[in-house]
């Protein structure tokens, strides 16, 4: 007979163990097990598969169409989902509350209604009021958008399962979901995992496309339900700075298109506009001629973004100087920096360091190595990198500069936004572009021009750190030696 367990489950991770303890042993995290709802144990083994059905296998090879996609209207939604949605998909929108995930998901149901989509809207979180209040804001007011105000996962699915089927549903959110198959308390990784899986179920049999709203928590996971990660089929954080205009949708998973494809968006007054060409809005405000400004070319999925990186390099009062990034990882700031302090010779040490990327955007390429060692560079020397040129490559523990991927799209990027130089990494010599006419050849520097481009190859920081020796004042070159006060030694520039 099946005996019923207990069940303690880490609310961070979703691990489960028989006994609670002060830390999950699976993620690490503090005081995040709690008991939940036992649940029925299966009974042991299958008895060699006695009373089980034969199923079909079929050759992998063969062909299968690819899946009909239908477009939302939302060209940066269809784009980051892989060119539109996928009939039976479900679809999890991630992000910290009060980013625009309602506001979001309203105006792509709105988009699909008046292409004669039929679409539920059930939010668990407002009133239908409320949600009527805004769509009048969004100016939806005769979108054929069906809304309910619900959270039982029972009724929700008897509603959905009526003829004919909608074709888009919206669950805002799942956090507020529950479900009376289990008996935890909504919210908790047991009912927003089986919250889920109904409704994912029915998505399936009946043919609907289900977007559920999850929310993130203060240390940035999806709250709890990292295990609706695997559940699903594509997941969309919806990120960026609520002090900012823009916002970015970003897919992390999709089992039907790219992933680290990004859709950017703007939030006005009235709603979410689409924004074409996200580079030229996040160099908008950018100020030419200020010293620890740099604009880094970088891939965001299939397209080239270009930003701007800002490093600010102060006087530190403190014991232990501050460093602080913002759109950038901080781990690898601290590497550019002793990279900076151990190969080229600056002293950085009693410096409190803020890195900034411009206009919200996240980074996570280590193509923006080079960059963000060019604005630390550029703000210590107080002399301003040249306005008209991009940077990017990826920065070596030796001080190398590595070859990154998509080199000629952030070129073109580059020339179209109307850069006229580009400080990137040395290519082998066969994948150099033959037709690129040298135009001065150095020792580790080398450039040649392209696109009206000029590429300055650079194969080591210190190419970088050269540029800007002249304004670099006496004491902040230092050169490494073995004696204890090498630092007090003064080179020339
Ligand atoms: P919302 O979609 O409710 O966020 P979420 O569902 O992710 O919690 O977004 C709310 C924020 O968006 C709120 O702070 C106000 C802002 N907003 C606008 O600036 N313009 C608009 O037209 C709308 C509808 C919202
Ligand atoms: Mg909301």
């Amino acid at each position: 007979m099946a005996k019923t367990v207990k069940n303690f489950v880490c609310q961070n991770c979703g691990a489960v163990t028989s006994r609670w303890a002060g830390k999950c042993e699976s993620c690490g995290e503090w005081n995040t097990i709690a008991e939940e709802a036992p649940r029925e144990a299966l009974p042991k083994g299958v008895s060699g598969g006695k009373g089980g059905r034969r199923i079909e296998f079929v050759d992998l090879k063969g062909t299968s169409a690819p899946p009909p996609r239908r477009g939302t209207g939302i060209g940066e939604l269809d784009r980051v989902c892989g060119g539109g949605l996928v009939a039976g998909s479900a679809i999890l929108v991630g992000g910290d509350p009060g980013i625009g995930k309602s506001t979001l998901l309203l105006q792509a149901v709105g988009a699909l209604a008046a292409r004669g989509t039929s679409c539920v809207y059930v939010t668990g979180e407002e009133a239908v009021d409320q949600v009527r209040l805004r769509a009048a804001r969004l100016g939806l007011t005769n979108a054929n958008v069906q809304l309910a105000a619900a959270t039982s996962v029972r009724d929700i699915v008897a509603s959905l399962d009526a003829n004919p089927a909608p074709d888009v549903v919206v669950i805002d959110s799942i956090q507020t979901m529950y479900t009376d198959a289990v008996d935890s308390a909504p919210g908790t990784v047991t009912q927003v995992r089986s919250a889920a899986q109904e409704l994912i179920r029915i998505a399936k049999r009946r043919g609907f496309v289900v977007f559920l709203v999850g929310h993130v928590t203060k240390e940035g996971t999806l709250a709890g339900p990292r295990v609706l990660e695997h559940m699903v089929d594509t997941v969309l954080y919806f990120e960026g700075d609520r002090g900012h205009q823009f916002r970015i949708l970003r897919a992390v998973k999709n089992r039907f298109g790219a992933t680290d494809e990004i859709g950017v968006f703007a939030m006005t007054d009235a709603g979410l506009t689409e924004v074409a060409n996200p580079s030229a809005l996040f160099l908008a405000e950018r100020r030419g001629n200020v010293s620890g400004s740099c604009v880094f070319a970088g891939i965001e999925g299939s397209r080239p973004v270009l930003v701007e990186i800002q490093a600010l390099v102060a006087p530190s009062v403190l014991g232990t100087p501050r460093r602080a990034a913002v759109g950038w990882d901080s781990g690898r700031l601290n590497m550019i920096i002793a990279v900076l302090e151990t190969r080229c010779g600056l002293a950085l040490g009693g410096n409190d360091i803020y890195l900034n990327v411009a206009g919200g955007l996240r980074i996570a390429e280590p193509a923006a190595d080079l960059a963000v060692a060019t604005a630390l560079v550029s703000s210590l020397s107080g002399e301003s990198v040249p306005a008209d040129a991009v940077v990017f490559g990826e920065i070596g523990l030796s001080g190398e500069v590595r070859a990154v991927a998509q080199r000629d799209l952030r070129l073109k990027e580059a020339a179209k936004l109307g850069f006229h130089q580009a400080w990137v990494p040395r290519q082998s010599p066969k994948a150099q572009d033959i037709k690129a006419q040298d135009i001065k050849s150095g020792d580790s520097e080398t450039a040649a021009k392209r696109d009206g481009l000029v590429i300055k190859s650079i194969g080591h920081v210190q190419d970088v750190v050269a540029k800007f020796t002249d304004a670099l004042e006496p004491g902040r070159r230092t050169e490494r030696t073995a004696t204890p006060n090498a630092s007090s030694k003064r080179t020339a520039s």
